[in-house]
């Protein structure tokens, strides 16, 4: 066997991607190691959202450059959006770096070591290869896991690189996505979560057409799944069919990761984003309406082009009127070939840091409100193992995707769906007592 160190940077689909590229990897021999200074091939599976991620990368490309001068031998890939972005620039300012895979071309990533290996010169590929499977390997006994349902974006958002790194959308069919959770609910899984970059339009470009609601219903089904989540939506695409799926499948929890963006019109508009800030609002009423419980979570980027003081203030005043449990935000970063990176009005660094710390500040508060409204209420918890904050605790998470502390031991195992009621809200977590099972009472879902 030979020896694979693969590093991952970015977001849940990278981890999956690398993952199904490590069982790739695995048929043609390679196995896993921690060690890189073991490693005969050594894979960078890279984010090109925001130029912190791109810095990151060039750094471990320059630590990895005397491993390779001690063994010649040794293959370094490069593989993922920055891949695909920045294919020539990476061998310019990394001449170590032996092979560039961009993520439409994942699939041949085993042919393509095998193919520096055997010329002995450096493989570029950044056009489009056939659908990786989606069968990711997955390490047994792993309570919650990710399944990328759909490739790629075709969306047009002015700030955004992923059209261009991760290609056309393209839909998994709903029969592989079942057949992988059965797989990993027979591994001891217990919540999934569906992964694409508009996961809300998956299934339009399959022949027969089909869509997330019809996808829920079908992971429904698999015995052993508890929980089903999925992520990432874009309001444009929100329609009344998915939001009467979220009613009416039990295992999809009350939980919704909706970028907002901007609170702006104006900003949304030369975002290009296809929403209004009362289209949107109306969604979130929608929703709480279908499901009162329902938790929100969003992106916000902070500083984008032409952005003022008053633009700001909308995003804040929308963020408090939601009321959402997570606010991610995101100082505006100016990507290659994007139409806003050379519009004009770009904003300040140290504006977007004030305006970065006023909506986690705003964010905060209304996440504290909500939370306090928990206290006495009796949620059901997924057990995932030890408590970080007391050895004797268990830990384990709401549909809500809140932490809740507890202690149950002898009483409750990993894995197990258990009722708690809430005792402490703390700044981060929730404390509670051990109420039961969830048969024996009814399940108050947050
Ligand atoms: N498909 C997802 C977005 C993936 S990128 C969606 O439609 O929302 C994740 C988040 O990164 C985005 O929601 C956005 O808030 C942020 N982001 C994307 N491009 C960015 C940029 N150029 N600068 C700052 N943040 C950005
Ligand atoms: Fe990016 Fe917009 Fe697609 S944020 S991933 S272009 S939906």
């Amino acid at each position: 066997m030979a020896r694979l160190h693969l590093i991952t940077y970015g977001c849940q689909m990278n981890e999956y991607d690398s993952e199904r590229v490590a069982g790739l990897l695995r048929d043609q021999r390679y196995e896993l190691t921690e060690d890189e200074t073991q490693a005969d091939l050594i894979l960078l599976n890279t984010c090109a959202i925001r130029e912190k991620a791109e810095e990151k990368v060039f750094s471990k490309l320059g630590e990895l450059r005397h491993l390779k001068a001690a063994n010649p031998g040794l293959v370094i890939g490069v593989m993922g959006c920055m891949a695909q972005l920045h294919q020539g620039a990476i061998r310019a300012r990394a001449p170590q770096v032996d092979l560039v895979v961009g993520s439409p071309a994942l699939a041949r990533v085993a042919d393509l070591v095998e193919r520096v290996r055997r010329e002995r010169r450096p493989v570029l590929e950044t056009g489009e290869g056939p659908l990786v499977s989606i069968a990711a390997r997955p390490r047994p006994g792993r309570l919650r896991a990710f399944v990328t349902v759909m490739e790629g974006c075709e969306k047009h958002c002015t700030f955004c690189v992923v059209p261009r790194t991760r290609g056309r959308e393209r839909s998994h069919p709903p029969e592989a996505i079942v057949a992988e959770v059965r797989r990993l609910a027979a591994d001891g899984c217990r919540e999934v979560t569906l992964l694409g970059q508009t996961v809300n339009a998956y299934g339009r470009d399959l022949t027969p057409p089909t869509d997330l609601a019809e996808l829920f219903a079908r992971v429904n089904d698999v015995a052993g799944i508890e929980r089903i989540r999925f992520t990432t939506s874009n309001p444009y695409n929100l329609t009344p069919t998915l939001i009467r799926a979220m009613r009416d499948v039990p295992k999809v929890c009350e939980w919704f990761h909706l970028p907002l963006q901007s609170g702006s019109n104006r900003i949304l508009e030369r975002m290009h984003r296809g929403y209004t800030r009362e289209r949107y609002l109306d969604l979130v009423a929608a929703l709480r309406d279908a499901v009162p419980e329902m938790a929100f979570s969003t992106d916000v980027i902070v500083g984008f082009p032409g952005e003022t003081e008053e633009d700001f203030a909308q995003t804040l005043e929308l963020v408090d009127r939601v009321g959402y449990d997570n606010v991610f935000a995101f100082r505006y970063s100016r990507r290659p070939g994007t139409p806003a990176a050379d519009m004009p009005d770009q904003v300040p660094e140290v504006v977007k840091a004030g305006r970065n710390t006023r909506l986690l500040e705003a964010a905060g508060r209304a996440a504290a409100a909500r939370a306090v409204a928990l206290l006495g209420r009796t949620v059901e918890v997924l057990v995932d193992g030890v408590s970080k904050r007391s050895a004797g605790e268990l830990a384990g998470r709401t549909r809500c995707n809140r932490v809740v502390n507890f202690d149950g031991r002898g009483r409750v195992a990993v894995g197990d769906l258990v009722l708690v009621s809430v005792t402490d809200v703390l700044p981060h977590s929730l404390r509670g007592a051990l109420a039961g099972q969830p048969e024996e009472a009814e399940c108050l879902s947050r």
